[in-house]
């Protein structure tokens, strides 16, 4: 605290309020910053270094550093924080290791494996030169029309506290005052605060109209748990409680999250969320800062949200004891990323990114995360031997089984060659098989020289990420003919084990009405290994894993939502 004093007590307004103000990379040069002293910058979604989204872990280390390296020598010295959505691995950077999304970590009930996932995240990110994550999400999904409620992990407040503490420890490490990270762990951020997920309809950006008692029982449960476990960065939630947008809600910014809660991290904006407010723009709101948002992520307005801050702190719309307060505890998760050290931290190790070991853990997070709905006649595990027809739209294709936030923001035009680390459920499982001694072939439309024993029909939900895939029921809406697909199948008297692939549980019945085994996989990202340790017996009759996994969320008995009478209840 004293350094940061000192250093307050010689920096400028402008630098100041450089602080406060957060620029995304495809708006921004590092050259910038010798004139707009900023404090931060993100990488968003759609994005990546020099426009290249494919860019490689050398490319964002040097990316970074030049951000770094113009902030130390312009203004009063100090380095910025660089962010991303690391939110299922660094799932920005092709050949990170890729974890199922939170839905299928909600599946595995196992907070110990979440810590491990966290380490190995900040452990990638750093070794990109990257030092904060806008993740842990501790949404708490109550109406899965919402197209994040696969960011979520679970609709038990009891484990996404357990969760949220386990994700914030294994990014952040414990907390030592006066002692920066070590060099593998980056800063979290607890998000979107507060009731992203208890919106009307389960509307992306919506208004979640409860009590204050819901709102703390449901929604709040995880930010307890981070806010004690140290978690150093909130994220303001673009929705609104009763009519509030959080953005502007100096009651939950301040009073209850700095007040009542003690965080005293910092509380950043959502992407031009702060534009949404009542008389504000994208380039003008001394509301949000009043409220109690003290970086404000303005992605192509920093220029505007700079200039207009400047104006509201010279006329004293934005008192400065608001403004050194947001810059103190700016500077303090600085402090704590060992950034004002004289010799500031440089991070990690590029050779970190995507070992044996960390896709080890990704593989065995898929494993856990599978939830067995259905299996007549024991019909899985695949018998050692068994000649196997591996088909449908999901069975070859990365980009299904990793979802949004993967390599782009909707991860819809990812290619296998994104993800050299990784192998698709069907390669996956064909290897096994043959490993097993028996046959497999892959065939999307299902058409197979000699007939198989058992088919598996790998099929599920196109990627989509935030609005994109709000949707209107919960009903399934086949892509290309699998029922049709399925029922062919058994007319030939083939058994039909299905593995879903979806960011939320959906009204399916015919599909699983007809397959004889039906398997809720979720988004397994990269490691389709995982899903073959479950599914297939090696030549010892025995898997190399089981099912452990228990359905995070109700699966509903028919399209409406929220789910009354579920066809399964939470695991
Ligand atoms: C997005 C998301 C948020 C993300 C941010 C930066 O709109 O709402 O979760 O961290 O922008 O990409």
């Amino acid at each position: 605290e004293g350094r940061i004093t000192t250093l307050m007590q010689r920096m400028t307004l402008r630098q100041k309020l450089g602080q406060l103000i957060q620029a995304d990379i495809t708006a921004i040069k590092p050259a910038d910053l010798k004139r707009y002293p900023l404090g931060s910058i993100l990488a968003g979604g759609n994005g990546g270094p020099y426009g290249n989204e494919r860019a490689d872990t050398a490319t964002w280390v040097r990316l970074v550093g030049e951000f770094r390296a113009v902030s130390r020598r312009s203004g009063a010295g100090i380095p910025i924080l660089f962010g991303v959505d690391a939110v299922h691995g660094h799932s920005n950077l092709p050949g990170a290791t890729i974890f199922p999304h939170n839905i299928g970590l909600g599946a595995a009930h196992d907070p110990e494996l979440i810590q491990r996932i966290g380490a190995v995240t900040a452990a990638e990110l750093s070794g990109s030169g990257i030092d904060w994550t806008f993740a842990p999400t501790l949404a708490v999904p109550q109406d899965l029309r919402w197209g994040r409620s696969y960011e979520g992990y679970s609709a038990q407040p009891s484990l996404i506290a357990a969760y949220a503490r386990a994700l914030t420890l294994g990014l952040q490490g414990p907390i030592t005052a006066g002692t920066p990270l070590p060099a593998n762990k980056v800063a979290a951020t607890a998000k979107h605060f507060v009731a992203d997920g208890g919106t009307e309809g389960g509307k992306d950006q919506g208004d979640a109209r409860m009590s204050e008692a819901e709102l703390v029982a449901v929604h709040a449960a995880g930010y307890a748990l981070a806010v004690e476990t140290g978690v150093l960065a909130v994220m303001a939630s673009f929705s609104s409680w009763n009519g509030v947008k959080a953005h502007g809600n100096r009651y939950l910014l301040t009073d209850v999250l700095k007040g009542r809660m003690g965080f005293d991290g910092l509380v950043v904006g959502d992407w031009n969320g702060h534009g949404q407010l009542p008389g504000c723009t994208p380039t003008d709101c001394a509301l949000t800062i009043n409220a109690g948002l003290d970086l404000v992520m303005a992605p192509d307005s920093w220029k505007g949200m700079f200039d207009s801050t400047l104006r509201h702190a010279r006329r004293g719309t934005i008192p400065i004891t608001r403004i050194d307060d947001a810059v103190r505890r700016v500077l303090r998760v600085k402090a704590q990323l060992g950034l004002l050290d004289p010799a500031p931290m440089e991070r990690g190790d590029p050779a970190r990114v995507g070992t044996p070991d960390h896709l080890a853990v990704a593989r065995e997070a898929v494993a856990k995360s599978l939830v067995l709905l259905k299996n007549n006649d024991g019909v899985l595990p695949i018998r050692p031997g068994a000649r196997v027809l591996i088909t449908g739209p999901g069975a070859d294709d990365m980009a299904m089984q990793s979802g949004g936030w993967t390599v782009t923001w909707q991860g819809t035009d990812t290619t296998a060659a994104d993800f050299p680390k990784g192998q698709t459920v069907g390669r996956a499982i064909a290897a096994a098989v043959r490993d097993a001694g028996g046959e497999a072939v892959i065939a999307a439309d299902g058409a197979a020289a000699a007939k198989p024993d058992v088919a598996i029909v790998v099929f599920g939900e196109q990627p989509y990420a935030e609005f994109q895939g709000d949707v209107p029921d919960l009903a399934f809406r086949p892509l290309a003919g699998e029922a049709e697909l399925i029922a062919r199948l058994k007319a030939q008297g083939i058994k039909a084990i299905s593995v879903f692939l979806s960011g939320r549980p959906l009204f399916v019945p015919k599909l699983i009405n007809a397959s004889d085994a039906f398997v809720a996989a979720w988004l397994p990202g990269s490691q389709g290994q995982g899903v073959a340790d479950v599914l297939v017996a090696r030549r010892d009759g025995t898997p190399a894993r089981d099912f452990t996994g228990r359905l995070p969320f109700a699966w509903p008995a028919d399209a409406r939502s929220p789910i009354t009478a579920p066809l399964w209840p939470v695991g």
